[in-house]
């Protein structure tokens, strides 16, 4: 692997830590766990009848106090928002605490209570946090989803997690234009009457209609006072559900308590941001995705630190809006996706380089593998080699980071493209198809051996698939789904998804959730799909369909199938490219051989296709892929 390494720290080397988890990390836990705000003591640290772990038991605690009223300070500064249309807006702790109180009190007013589904379909607007630490406070368990989401998206997990109010806005910024978020949720909820009440946020101004469940955000607080206090609620109380593609054809909700979460996230903050008094942190992730729920909304606010928040497109009007965003604010610690800096990196050096970025002090990625070259641009280019990069490996499901550099707690050599360590407490290790582990610099399966606080209570409704998804591969290990490799100095590598999950420009979108889409369309019986390498998004989802008998092909139909797919599901699963086969590559017992589409895109040897029912359609997808070549130079 690549073994050019960089140390640089911060100057902390806190040895104790590991030495503490390695010993016992359930003790060890605990001891994190006395960081946050207890209302009262756990008797149980942790229960685990495995799958299910269960995290301080006894022990009550509320999200929304810990984010809020611990701090002392009401006039600093939590939220620098900037809106994508440069509207600007400075909201200070004590003010936070004010608007999350008011808003939790209309909340209860319009009849929801501890345990009742809230869906927040927002645009990045600090509102949306007000509305995830509103349900916290009083218990309500919030369901945000990705603003770029369409209304059956929306409807499926309406339906699933039975939200009773539904929050959004008029419309959001993106790109300049005005995405029209209401007219989504008037169409994803209509003949659902379980939904009760949507409360609309102005943003954009546009036009809308209001129907008799429906009422403006100003008019649903105007008679609420800004005095709530917060629930006292058992540490296993749900704090979220956050839906996510799987290998199945409908995301999953995967479900966070509050205690285990909170410890979690509060102490990842911490050991992995250094965060100090000063700091001005601004991560980029939209609130729709589980970063945004860690280290946008609960991770900062837990600790007390100011960030910024910003609405709209990284490199909207011009692609300098980022380094314009750092220099203003004076931004001290950058948190980014190793998509947006291909393309970052893609528009030259001389836009950064002329920007003050002297602030930074230290930089992360997330999402997915960094290549080592934009690992090397991010850290000369932006850092200025000054600044230490994390690289950090998690998922939905872990709640919190895993695997990274923790340059507040230790300082290692770095390197580019590596996730370095599991963090302390975590029990992360590379095993082969048995389980055993495999040797250094060997390609295996990343699994985690035992519980840890941040894990997902389970799937919302489905133990059962929660069980069969990520415990049924190995005995009471945790299945990632992700290949991984880890280096003769113990360094993890990560090599991507070894199950059918796509990662396009970071997100998260299941191989079976778009071929369902695609064959729910009427010219189409059979759909393949698999991701090629981008240069920028990382991977690009390529569709292979076959049309029903009689069918005429077109270039009219295919773009129309694209954008069935892109209303289905949202934007973010448009297929780059389809392509019409007669048939697809299946095994004689009828699967799909997904395994060959890959390989095929990714120009890799072929391998053994005796198992293959009919030959010829290899040749039909070489082919395809030959022509896509052509086309993509
Ligand atoms: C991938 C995002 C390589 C991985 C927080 C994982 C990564 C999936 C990294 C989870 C990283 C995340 N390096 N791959 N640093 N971080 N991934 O649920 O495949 O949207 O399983 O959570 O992203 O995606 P999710």
């Amino acid at each position: 692997m690549h073994s050019e390494t960089f140390t640089i720290g911060l100057g902390n080397n806190n040895t104790a830590v590991r030495k503490e988890a390695s010993e016992d990390y359930v003790a060890f836990w605990a001891r994190e766990a006395q960081k946050l705000t207890w209302f009262k003591k756990w008797n149980k640290i942790l229960q685990w009848d495995p799958p299910f772990a269960r995290w301080f038991v006894g022990g009550t605690i509320n999200a929304s106090y810990n984010a809020l009223d611990v701090h002392q300070n009401r006039q600093k500064i939590a939220i620098l928002w900037e809106g994508e249309n440069e509207d600007r807006k400075v909201i200070t702790y004590g003010q936070l605490h004010d608007h999350v109180q008011r808003f939790s009190n209309a909340l209860k007013s319009a009849g929801v209570g501890k345990g009742d589904r809230v869906t927040i379909y927002l645009p990045m607007v600090p509102e949306l946090i007000v509305a995830m630490l509103s349900c916290a406070r009083i218990g309500a368990i919030h369901t945000v989803i990705f603003s770029g989401f369409s209304a059956s998206s929306i409807k499926d997990r309406v339906v699933d997690s039975k939200s009773k109010v539904i929050i959004t806005a008029d419309g959001g910024y993106r790109r300049g234009s005005i995405v029209k978020l209401k007219d989504t949720v008037d169409s994803a909820i209509d003949g659902l009457n379980f939904v009760e009440k949507v409360v609309v946020l102005k943003r954009a101004g546009n036009q809308i209609t209001l129907g008799n469940k429906d009422i403006m955000w100003d008019d649903f607080v105007k008679n609420a006072t800004d005095k709530c206090d917060a629930e006292q609620l058992p540490s296993e109380h749900p704090l979220y559900i956050l839906y996510t593609s799987g290998t199945t054809g409908k995301p999953k909700g995967v479900l966070h308590d509050t205690g285990g979460y909170l410890t979690h996230i509060n102490s990842t903050f911490r050991w992995a941001f250094d965060i100090k008094e000063s700091d001005i942190y601004f991560c980029t992730a939209d609130i729709g995705w589980v970063t945004g729920h860690s280290y946008v909304a609960y991770g900062p606010l837990i600790c007390g630190a100011t960030m910024v928040m910003y609405e709209g497109a990284p490199d909207y009007p011009t692609p300098a809006r980022m380094w314009d965003i750092l220099q203003r604010y004076r931004v001290t610690i950058f948190y980014t996706t190793p998509t947006a800096l291909r393309m970052f990196m893609k528009f030259g050096d001389a836009i950064p380089n002329s920007y003050d970025l002297s602030s930074l002090r230290l930089l992360g990625t997330v999402g997915e593998p960094i290549n080592p070259e934009v690992w090397k641009w991010y850290y000369k280019t932006i850092g200025k080699s000054r600044c230490p990069i994390i690289d950090t490996w998690w998922q939905t499901e872990t709640g919190g980071m895993m695997l990274s550099p923790l340059p507040g707690l230790e300082t290692i050599p770095l390197k580019p493209g590596s996730a370095a360590f599991a963090i302390p407490g975590v029990d992360i290790a590379v095993v082969d198809e048995n389980g055993s582990e495999v040797p250094p610099d060997t390609k295996g399966y990343l699994i985690i051996r035992k519980p840890w606080p941040g894990m997902l209570l389970s799937l919302w409704g489905d133990d059962e698939k929660y069980r069969t998804v990520y415990w049924s591969k190995y005995k009471d290990c945790y299945y990632t789904g992700d290949y991984s490799i880890k280096d003769s100095d113990g360094y993890f590598w990560l090599l991507g998804r070894a199950d059918d999950v796509l990662k396009v420009a970071g997100h998260r979108i299941g191989t079976a959730e778009l071929e369902s889409s695609l064959v729910s369309h009427r010219s189409i019986s059979e759909a393949a799909v698999c991701g090629v390498p981008d240069a920028v998004k990382g991977e690009v989802i390529i569709a292979f369909v076959v049309p029903k008998e009689g069918v005429k092909v077109t270039d009219e139909l295919r773009a129309e199938i694209i954008k069935a797919v892109r209303d289905d599901i949202g934007a973010i699963a448009t297929p780059q490219q389809l392509y019409f086969v007669s048939k697809l590559p299946k095994t004689r017992s009828g699967k799909i051989m997904r395994r060959l589409l890959k390989a095929i895109a990714s120009n890799e040897k072929i391998g053994d296709v005796s198992t293959l029912e009919d030959g010829a359609a290899v040749n039909e997808v070489q082919a395809a892929f030959d022509d896509l070549k052509k086309q993509m130079g």
